[in-house]
């Protein structure tokens, strides 16, 4: 069976179609989410620091609710993005494919989710080993006098059983961010086509082409 992430993109359908290339990005980041060796699983994530200097990492795509336009990554509630976003929720996703030759640029709205109902689901469907980095005992980013994991002896080389993991949920955060904007970037020998896709409060979508 051919590999969708190394195929190249039949564009017949989209390449002049400002319908059917939403349908393709949309299609690009669902298939993201679920799909690990997807590139466009781990997208940048940019967000703005609080002396406002550009702040960007990598994040793992996690779902996408096409339906609000919304994606959705894990994070630790004491990372520096978190606070970024708590002060400025603006921030961009930017992910790339480069078999497909697609570029996704996306102007969003980060809100939080941490320690409430929708924090607990998702965490209820975390694996356990996806929850053991929530059990380091110093916020991301401090310095340390040793090179280190972070995470507790009893746990450092070895999966938490469910017990064991508990406590790293209050430092679980969910980002939900709801796209604005998506930018679309098509990279073709005969031509690239850039699009804009922007939705209004009221779930309006305006659809357009851009000089590349
Ligand atoms: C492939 C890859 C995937 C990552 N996934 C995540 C993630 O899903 N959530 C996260 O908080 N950090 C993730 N990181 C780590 C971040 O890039 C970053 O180093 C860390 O979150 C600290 O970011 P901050 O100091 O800007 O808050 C990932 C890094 C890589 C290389």
């Amino acid at each position: 069976m051919s590999d969708p992430n190394n195929s190249v993109l039949q564009d017949e359908c989209f390449y002049d179609d400002l319908q059917q290339t939403l349908e393709t990005a949309w299609m690009l980041l669902s298939q993201a989410a679920t799909d690990r060796h997807s590139p466009m699983h781990t997208p940048v994530l940019a967000s703005i620091s609080t002396d406002g200097k550009a702040s960007a990492r990598t994040a793992v795509l996690r779902h996408v609710d096409r339906q609000n336009h919304q994606l959705r990554i894990h994070t630790d509630m004491r990372s520096p993005k978190v606070a970024q976003l708590l002060d400025r929720s603006q921030c961009q996703v930017i992910a790339y494919h480069p078999s497909h030759k697609v570029q996704l640029r996306m102007e969003a709205n980060a809100r939080i989710h941490n320690a409430d109902p929708t924090a607990r689901s998702i965490w209820n469907d975390t694996p356990l080993s996806s929850r053991r980095c929530y059990l380091a005992e110093h916020p991301p980013g401090t310095p340390s006098p040793v090179p280190t994991s972070g995470l507790p002896e009893a746990v450092a080389g070895r999966v938490p059983d469910a017990s064991e993991s508990e406590p790293g949920f209050s430092k679980f955060a969910v980002l939900l961010i709801t796209i604005d904007t998506l930018e679309w970037l098509y990279l073709a020998a005969r031509g690239h086509r850039r699009a804009r896709f922007s939705w209004t409060a009221d779930n309006d979508l305006k659809s357009e082409w851009l000089t590349p």
